[in-house]
């Protein structure tokens, strides 16, 4: 019962952390003739959107899958056009991020992204520290193995500097190691582009996220959508591993108490 409680069983109501593959951008280019950077530039509007809405609706954090660890594979004239893009994004973004009152945070290996990228997302990220709206994070180099590799790599340290007992890793000690430690788990996942698949999104922190796949092409998603994909979640009922009758009482208690 205390893990249940740990999650907060409940009916779902607004997601805290919503976590977005942005996927279909290459094929909503090839449809209309255009080139796949194309499709990527068209990519920005409805991130524009999710910002905008997820401000208006007071959702703590947004989380967006923009690069994985494995797109680096991709032809070398994508890589670097997206790269650009990235560049060209946060420069053109951050004074409106910032007027929102929104936080940005770039996960993801950095170290492999250019010299020039790395100092312009620290730029951004500093400008942006001490906002208290959006948690927004986008994620570029980004893989869920790469990451629970790397908090192992943070933990191993600490255990070889006696800091830290071999022990004392729990799962709350390990949550904190990785990339979004510092929030909460995401509760919703929402893939456009039509395929039903992780792709080396966020493996740990997805363990209990409702997942919500979008036949839509990124450059398509639009409010109606995304106004979809929270009624989904509003409907499911989050049970954590507890019975549907376990879940009910505690409601009813919880409704007693109010
Ligand atoms: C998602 O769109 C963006 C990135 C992975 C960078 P895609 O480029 O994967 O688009 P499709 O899946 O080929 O249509
Ligand atoms: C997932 O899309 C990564 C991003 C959207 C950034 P991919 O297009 O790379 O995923 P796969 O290859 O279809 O699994
Ligand atoms: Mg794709």
């Amino acid at each position: 019962m205390a893990r249940a409680e740990s999650h907060n069983a409940m009916p779902a109501g607004l997601p805290r952390h919503i976590a977005i593959t942005m996927d279909g951008n290459g094929r909503w280019a090839a449809a209309r003739g255009l080139s796949r950077s194309s499709g990527h530039k068209a990519g920005l509007t409805p991130v524009r959107l999710c910002v905008e809405e997820c401000t208006r609706l007071g959702v703590e954090a947004l989380t967006l899958f923009a690069f994985s660890s494995e797109n680096w594979s991709r032809p070398a004239d994508e890589v670097a056009s997206l790269m650009g893009l990235f560049l060209s994004a946060i420069d053109g973004e951050v004074d409106e991020l910032d007027r929102k009152g929104v936080r940005l945070r770039i996960i993801g290996n950095r170290q492999a992204l250019s010299v020039r990228l790395q100092a312009q997302i620290g730029a951004a990220e500093r400008r942006t520290a001490a906002n208290s709206g959006l948690k927004l994070q986008i994620a570029v180099s980004y893989g869920g193995r790469w990451d629970i590799v790397q908090a192992a790599r943070k933990l191993a340290a600490q255990c070889a500097s006696g800091e830290l007992q071999p022990a004392q890793i729990d799962e709350r000690r390990f949550a904190a190691a990785l990339e979004l430690g510092d929030l909460a788990d995401s509760d919703l996942l929402i893939r456009t582009g039509g395929e039903r698949r992780i792709s080396n999104f966020l493996l740990w922190h997805l363990a209990y996220a409702e997942l919500y796949f979008s036949d839509r092409l990124w450059p398509d998603f639009d409010l109606a959508e995304f106004t979809r994909a929270l009624e989904f979640f509003a409907g499911r009922e989050r049970r954590f591993g507890l019975t549907g009758g376990q879940v009910h009482s505690a409601e009813r208690e919880q409704g007693l108490q109010r």
